[in-house]
């Protein structure tokens, strides 16, 4: 069944202990909104008779959309679109009500090991980083777009916000203040390492927060995830589950609030109110791939899994779910 045509794929990650949370059935119709290589996607629709409509931001996806729709035929459809997209585009296509919906949050390794696009300092290549391709009308702006027009006080928060680097400022100052433009990864590891002195994991450590900082920022990563949940929240048919692997705190936190929370803010059909019952409840504790997976795909090591179910809540027009708890 498998067509092996398709571009190298990335290794999928936590895939028996999604299955058993999204629950597929035969009928059955998930979302996965980060199709990456496929393999989700294809565990799904091997599982059962079932449909799958998968989304992803990234044009280097196709080959792999390709090879499932080859397989499977019209179980299954790809939309290349945004979280933020989601919403409207599946209401161009489907009907009927979501019985799942499943997300794997982060960089693929067809986008880590691409090292053309700059999202790994392991390799020298142009600060690009955007997930929707440098060609894209919608693509966001380049890292080296933003660290030529940005300010020492925005980018020290952008560092401390989104990648929890401790020495912010430090670094941020060194970008702004370089001689010349910072285009290349190589050129902004330099700079970092310059700024603090640190050496072997520790600078290792310290360039993976800024990387992840800066590609958070470009990528608008933040309000993705909350504009995914929000959508979780309006499209699952009651009952219904969502499956979501992050791979660090940052993102882990946010998922665990908005399954955890009993009540949330929410603007509802036509009441606005703190305090209206929350669209989800957990239907498991947190979940880690196991130390055979890790240790046959290292990537999966810092993967976490949470899993929740739609309550009977009437739909949210809009949530927040910081007043929540
Ligand atoms: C870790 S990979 C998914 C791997 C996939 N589960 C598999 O089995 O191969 C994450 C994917 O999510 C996509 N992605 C990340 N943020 C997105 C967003 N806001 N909207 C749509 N796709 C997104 C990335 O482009 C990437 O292809």
């Amino acid at each position: 069944m498998t067509n092996n045509n398709a571009a190298p794929a990335h290794i999928p990650v936590m895939t028996t202990q999604m299955l058993g949370a999204l629950q597929p059935k035969p009928h059955g119709l998930y979302i996965d909104a980060t199709l990456g290589g496929g393999g989700h996607s294809r565990a799904i629709l091997q599982s059962h008779d079932c449909r799958v409509i998968a989304f992803d931001r990234d044009p280097a996806v196709t080959p792999h959309a390709d090879s499932l729709a080859s397989d499977f035929g019209p179980r299954f459809q790809f939309v290349r679109a945004r979280f933020s997209q989601m919403e409207n585009e599946l209401r161009k296509i489907n009907p009927d009500p979501v019985d799942g919906i499943t997300l794997d949050l982060g960089l693929s390794s067809i986008q880590l090991d691409d090292h053309s696009r700059g999202f790994s300092f392991q390799h020298n290549a142009p600060l690009d980083m955007s997930m929707d391709g440098a060609q894209s009308p919608q693509g966001a702006e380049s890292v080296a777009d933003l660290l030529a027009a940005i300010d020492h006080k925005s980018l020290a928060e952008i560092l401390a916000l989104e990648g929890e680097e401790p020495h912010a400022q430090r670094i941020a100052r060194a970008i702004v203040n370089s001689a010349a433009p910072v285009r290349t990864t190589s050129e902004l590891s330099r700079i970092a390492e310059n700024a603090t002195n640190a050496k072997g994991p520790k600078l290792r450590k310290q360039l993976a927060r800024i990387f992840q900082a800066l590609r958070r920022h470009i990528n608008d990563e933040a309000a993705e995830l909350e504009a995914a949940l929000l959508t979780a929240a309006r499209i699952l048919a009651q009952d219904g589950r969502c499956v979501i692997i992050s791979f660090h705190s940052l993102e882990d936190r946010v998922v665990k609030h908005a399954f955890a929370a009993k009540k949330i803010g929410a603007v509802n059909e036509a009441v606005e109110s703190n305090e209206v019952a929350a669209p989800f409840a957990p239907t498991q504790s947190l979940a880690r791939p196991s130390a055979q997976e890790c240790a046959r795909n290292p990537r999966a090591r810092s993967a976490r899994l949470r899993a929740a179910r739609r309550t009977a809540a009437p739909r949210p027009k809009n949530i927040w779910w910081k007043s929540a708890a």
